[in-house]
């Protein structure tokens, strides 16, 4: 046996279960993590994919935004989540500026694959440039299109995008881009239902929705919302799940079945 086959025999998902289940409608369940504590817990939990979201920059460095968080910060928390996984696909975010040029970003996507274990990395905005660059590199992407939260200063506030028809159009027409551009994944952030809908029908890519209501492929909640953990007022489209568990493990496991059974989002946690 290979090197290459032994590999494949862990029990780690890939980007081809992730396709697999969007073909099987089998709803991909997807968490924030970033220590090896919450990694393993989630793991055992079930959970597919953990995102090592630069949400770190607010829920773990107390920041106002996501706009601090240096690409450091960024490879020592994905080590951390990397070493805590057993099974689940993790996702490292390229944080604010990383990718201002498509070779610095395929530079610094490089490292945080390298040097942290990440199976993949997730840049906000349609940079198709900077997206065609990357995989041409052999570099796996996530998109993330609809709220950019590392666009706050230039959005003013964190609000539903994609509202009006030609916000709905850019973000549609923005989507079939970054699957042309060689993006393996989306995600889709505070976006109307049926926007996410049209989308998630149109790729062949898996979506992965956050506020972006149920028809996603899968569904990613800041593992502190999830744990009620949300400092100031929670968003609509959160869910404490604590509130129907005895420990973050069980926490964890509901929060799956839930987006697995399709309970997690309902109507009243998505927008219109
Ligand atoms: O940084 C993050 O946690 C994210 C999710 C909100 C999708 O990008």
């Amino acid at each position: 046996m290979t090197a290459y086959m032994a590999q494949a025999q862990e029990n780690l998902i890939s980007i081809i279960d992730l396709q697999r289940m969007k073909q099987a409608k089998e709803k991909i369940s997807c968490l924030t993590a970033y220590d090896a504590t919450f990694s393993a817990l989630f793991n055992q939990a079930g959970v597919d994919v953990l995102l090592v979201g630069d949400s770190l920059g607010m829920v773990i460095q107390g920041n106002r935004t996501t706009l601090s968080v240096s690409l450091q910060d960024m490879l020592y928390h994905t080590k951390l989540v990397v070493t805590g996984s057993e099974r689940a696909f993790v996702i490292a975010d390229l944080p604010f500026m990383t990718t201002a040029t498509p070779e610095q970003a395929a530079e610094n996507a490089a490292a945080l694959i390298q040097q942290s274990g990440a199976q993949m990395v997730k840049l906000e905005g349609a940079k198709i440039e900077t997206i065609e660059f990357m995989v041409q590199q052999g570099i796996p992407v996530c998109a993330h299109l609809g709220l950019l939260p590392q666009s706050i200063y230039q959005m003013g506030q964190y609000r539903v995008q994609g509202k009006g028809v030609v916000d709905s159009e850019r973000i549609f027409t923005e989507a079939i881009a970054v699957e042309a551009a060689g993006a393996q994944l989306l995600i889709l952030e505070c976006i109307p239902a049926p926007l996410a809908n049209k989308i998630t029908q149109q790729l062949s890519i898996p979506v992965i929705g956050i506020g972006a209501g149920a028809a996603c492929d899968g569904q990613v909640l800041v593992a502190y919302d999830m744990l009620g953990m949300s400092l100031g007022q929670p968003a609509k489209f959160t869910k404490n799940f604590m509130q129907q568990a005895t420990s973050i493990l069980d926490a964890a496991k509901c929060f799956v079945h839930e987006v697995k059974t399709g309970k997690f989002p309902t109507i009243e946690q998505s927008y219109q």
